[in-house]
């Protein structure tokens, strides 16, 4: 019996060898597999003479047992390792200082552009908004700004690409935010087309809108704020009102000046550019120009598919840059579209 210890001890090298479960398994199928040497053995008592077969079956058994209990040991412990290695690589360590949460701050236009939404919504206008790739019709041409019209080159306008790199004269970036009058005007009439009398339009539409400009009062990306109030008897005094309310209570002071210049608009009659003097602080007495305005062409209306002899309306398209600027007493437009932290964090 020899022969069986050596066997046993091989099996218990084996298993020690056995450096993860797979390999533990096929160690285990070599003794007690189905063609292990140690099921061999039992299968071969049979060929004994009857006198040998009790005590030589003992011994195979018992080597048996001492291979499964080497066996049953081994597993343990690979599993005990395998467990230990996984504990070490989760481990955490509760002593190492903590990193901290940086909160995000909302970007200084955005905060202008809600303090503009709740100053209007608190006088009943609803909020709207526009696609940024507009086409040539909304942008211009309902706009009353017809093709070839002067009026276009005031816009330096980005057109779009088709895919055989062609310009698309039809689509491009918005220039303004005025293409939503039209948008909302439409709107409103299909709306509310089974009324006899139409409600009142009134209507702010924030947003993004791109010209080819970039310096440090311009960007090429730049936000606009249209309003429109479009009724019976809407008049420029209205206008005048809604105005200059407004800026009061955006900017917290009634020692505020507001004045409307006579201008030039394709789509407003009369127009005007609408420019504030504060009568405090380091821009003191200093006119500053935030938006233009009019009376809504004609024109417009019956594009916007609104009746010019039965209604007016007025509109003003500002810029929430601007305003922000004044604001905060910013002294460079770039500074909003860097994307610097060291500037962006200080507006809380
Ligand atoms: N759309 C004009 C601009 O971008 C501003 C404006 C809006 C003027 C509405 C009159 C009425 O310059």
């Amino acid at each position: 019996m020899e022969n069986l210890e050596q066997l046993v001890t091989q099996a218990v090298a084996d298993f020690a060898q056995a450096s993860e479960p797979a390999k533990l398994e096929e160690a285990k199928a070599r003794y007690l597999g189905k063609d292990g040497s140690l099921t061999g053995l039992l299968k071969g008592l049979g060929k004994l003479p009857p006198e040998e077969r009790k005590s030589a079956g003992a011994a195979i058994n018992v080597a048996k047992e001492k291979v499964e209990a080497a066996l049953a040991s081994r597993r343990d412990e690979l599993r005990r390792v395998q467990l230990e290695a996984q504990l070490a690589a989760e481990a955490l360590d509760v002593t190492l200082p903590g990193r901290g949460q940086t909160r995000g701050t909302l970007h200084p236009v955005m905060r202008t552009l809600d303090r503009i939404e709740q100053l209007f919504r608190s006088i009943g206008f609803d909020v709207a908004d526009g696609p940024e790739i507009e086409t040539d019709w909304h942008n211009f041409t309902a706009l009353n700004t017809p093709e070839n019209h002067p009026a276009r080159s005031m816009h330096d306008t980005f057109y779009l690409l088709d895919e055989a790199g062609k310009v698309q004269e039809d689509v491009l970036l918005r220039t303004h935010t005025s293409p939503v009058q039209v948008r909302y005007m439409l709107a409103h009439v299909e709306r509310h087309k089974h009324l006899e009398h139409m409600p009142e339009i009134r209507v702010i539409a924030p947003g993004r809108v791109y010209r080819v400009d970039s310096d440090a009062t311009h960007s090429p990306m730049f936000h606009q704020v249209e309003g429109l109030w479009v009724g019976e008897n809407v008049s420029f005094a209205d206008l005048k009102g809604v105005v200059a309310d407004f800026l009061r209570r955006f900017f917290e002071s009634d020692d505020l000046r507001v004045r409307f210049r006579p201008s030039f608009f394709p789509f407003t009659e009369p127009s005007a550019e609408i420019d504030v003097a504060f009568m405090s602080g380091p821009l003191e007495g200093r006119w500053l120009e935030i938006a233009g305005c009019g009376m809504v062409h004609p024109n417009v209306l019956r594009f916007g598919g609104i009746d010019p002899e039965k209604y007016t309306g007025f509109a003003f398209g500002m810029g929430p840059d601007r305003l922000t600027m004044l604001r905060y007493g910013i002294g460079d437009l770039r500074l909003f579209f860097d994307g610097d932290l060291r500037f962006l964090s200080q507006f809380h």
